[in-house]
């Protein structure tokens, strides 16, 4: 196994709080084994940093796993850095050439502010799933799995969905902020089963109405956000989405007419 060493030299967004203008300071990052990811190279040029006395750069990252979401960096203007279904904490230096420049950013979205260098408050995303991620039901004790039968189609579009890990990697890459995605793929996650159907209509609503709430823009198809996805989430999330918006919409239209005395 090589043990080749590279090194970097970065520019890195620095800003001190959100009422702080930021801006890019380059860096130089030596001996950076090809098989650390890149948060481990960020750990390299931190520990650096404080040996010569000066601040580390702050950095989202919880699971380093792929599973949490936490990590968020725009690298070289692609979220994650672009690796088909690769979140930054799973990209690896080997991707990277021995003296190559990097960008590295936080997210850049109206509805996620940047609280410090390359962190930024994803509160928004908690507002929506508070609009209605979640079902009502009192499902009791764990029944047994042959209790409710879903068709396994249904089981595997649910868990495509719920493979989303509200990174926010979407939002980022949209150009108009939209967090059409992540919404749709939460949605997507409990209306394929049948514990998600009896708050259907109304979970859509709640939830698309939150987003808009929060400042996320709208979607105009271009699907950036599929692309950028580490989860590879598919835009046929959004699909079943706005058509149950739709019909969310009319439902509701058509019963606040009759308690108006309308027809
Ligand atoms: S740190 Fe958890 S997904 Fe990257």
């Amino acid at each position: 196994m090589s043990d080749k060493k590279l090194n970097l030299t970065l520019h890195i967004w620095r800003q001190k709080d959100k009422k702080t203008k930021g801006g890019f300071v380059k860096y130089r990052v030596t001996d950076v084994s090809v098989h650390a990811s890149f948060l481990e190279m960020l750990d390299i040029l931190n520990e650096q940093l404080v040996a010569k006395g000066e601040e580390p750069v702050a950095f989202d990252h919880d699971c380093r796993e792929g599973i949490c979401g936490m990590c968020s960096l725009m690298i070289n203007g692609r979220p994650h850095g672009g690796k088909r279904a690769t979140t930054t904490c799973q990209l690896h230096m080997r991707f990277y050439n021995d003296n190559d420049e990097i960008w590295i950013e936080p997210w850049r979205a109206s509805a996620f502010p940047v609280i410090k260098d390359l962190c930024v408050d994803r509160t928004a995303f908690d507002q929506v799933i508070a609009s209605g991620g979640f079902i009502t039901a009192n499902t009791g004790s764990a029944p047994d799995a042959n209790d409710i039968l879903v068709p396994k189609e249904s089981a595997d579009r649910a868990m495509d969905a719920a493979a989303c890990i509200g990174c926010g990697a979407c939002v980022a890459a949209c150009p108009n902020g939209s967090a059409m995605l992540f919404v749709a793929a939460k949605l997507a996650h409990m209306h394929n089963l049948p514990q998600g159907q009896p708050e259907r209509m109304h979970r859509t609503q709640s939830m698309i109405n939150a987003m808009d709430a929060a400042g996320f823009g709208n979607c105009s198809n271009h699907y950036e956000c599929e692309a950028a996805c580490p989860k590879d989430i598919s835009r046929d999330v959004m699909a079943l989405a706005n058509r149950d918006y739709a019909k969310a919409s009319l439902a509701y239209r058509d019963r606040s007419n009759k308690s108006d005395g309308g027809g």
